[in-house]
C-alpha cells in the first residue's frame, strides 16, 4: 500500500538515479537538471492540484508518485539521442516505463496502482487520453496532463524571457552563435518569423496541434498556447490566468494577425471557462 514512507523513498531513488546520470555524462548535466527539476515541481504541481480536489492521502501520494516519475524516461532518451523530441528518438512515456521497471522501483504497490502509474506516464505523452475501463486510470492520466503542463509552462516562459533578453540576439559575436539558446529545449525548431498556416487552423478549429507538424519555434510556442483548452481542472486554468504565462509566451510572438486571432480566441476561452464551475 501506498504510504509516505513508499513516496520518501522512491524521492531518494529518483535523487540517486539522477545523479548517476549527471555523474557519467557532464557535458550533459544543464538539460538532465532541468529535467530532473521539472519532475520535482511537477511532483509538487500535481499534490496542488489533488489538494483543491480534496483527494484522500493515499491518492494525493499516489498523484505525487505519477509526477515525480512521469519523465523518468527523459534520461535515457537524452544521454542516448541528445533530444527532447520523441519523434526523432524513442516515446518518452514509453522509456519511462522501461525504466521503472528494469530498475522494480514500484515493486511494493499492488498491481492495480502500479498500473494506473504506467497508463497514466503513457497517456501524459500523448496528444490525447487512451480509453480505459478504469476511471481512476482516467482520472489521474487528467491529474499529470494539467501538472505537467502548467509546469511547463513555468519552465518555458522563464527560457523565452531570458532568451529574448540575451545580448546573442543583438550581437552573436560577443556571447557566441548559441547564445542563451538551448536548442534541446526548443526541440531543434528553427528561431525564424514563420508560423504554419496548418498550426493555426488546428488552434482555430479547436484542433489538437501535433508536435509532427511543427516546423518552427514559433508553432511550438503556438502549441504550448494551446494547451489551455485541454486543461481538466478549474485549479489549473486559475493557476495558469494567474501567473500570466500565455501572456508572456505572447510577448515573444511576432505581431501578425494570426497571433492576434488567437490571443483573442484564448482571452474569450479564459471568460468563459473560469465563469461556468467546474471541478
Ligand atoms: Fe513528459
Amino acid at each position: 500500500m501506498i504510504s509516505k514512507k513508499i513516496v520518501v523513498k522512491y524521492n531518494f531513488w529518483f535523487n540517486n538515479y539522477v545523479e548517476q546520470f549527471i555523474q557519467q555524462y557532464p557535458g550533459l548535466s544543464e538539460n538532465i537538471e532541468i529535467k530532473a527539476d521539472h519532475c520535482r515541481k511537477v511532483g509538487e504541481e500535481i499534490v496542488g492540484i489533488a489538494q483543491s480536489l480534496k483527494l484522500n492521502e493515499r491518492d494525493t501520494l499516489l498523484a505525487k508518485t505519477i509526477g515525480l516519475f512521469h519523465d523518468v524516461g527523459r534520461f535515457k532518451q537524452y544521454v542516448k539521442y541528445q533530444t527532447f523530441s520523441d519523434s526523432k528518438s524513442q516515446n518518452h512515456g514509453e522509456l519511462a516505463l522501461e525504466v521503472l521497471k528494469e530498475n522494480t522501483v514500484l515493486n511494493d504497490l499492488s498491481g492495480e496502482n502500479q498500473d494506473i502509474i504506467f497508463k497514466s506516464i503513457l497517456n501524459h505523452s500523448r496528444a490525447e487520453i487512451e480509453l480505459d475501463k478504469n476511471d481512476k486510470v482516467i482520472f489521474f492520466s487528467k491529474l499529470i496532463r494539467d501538472a505537467d503542463k502548467l509546469d511547463i509552462w513555468r519552465l518555458i516562459t522563464e527560457y523565452y524571457m531570458v532568451k529574448e533578453q540575451k545580448p546573442a540576439r543583438l550581437s552573436a559575436d560577443k556571447a557566441g552563435p548559441a547564445g542563451g539558446e538551448n536548442k534541446t529545449l526548443q526541440l531543434e525548431l528553427p528561431d525564424s518569423d514563420e508560423i504554419s498556416g496548418q498550426v493555426v487552423n488546428a488552434i482555430v478549429n479547436k484542433k489538437v496541434v501535433l508536435k509532427e507538424n511543427l516546423k518552427t519555434l514559433n508553432d511550438f510556442k503556438l502549441l504550448q498556447i494551446a494547451w489551455v483548452f485541454d486543461l481538466n481542472f478549474n485549479y489549473s486554468i486559475k493557476k495558469l490566468y494567474n501567473k500570466k504565462y500565455l501572456d508572456k509566451i505572447f510577448e515573444t510572438l511576432p505581431i501578425s494577425t494570426e497571433v492576434d486571432q488567437i490571443r483573442e480566441i484564448v482571452n474569450k476561452y479564459f471568460i468563459t471557462t473560469m465563469s461556468t464551475k467546474r471541478e
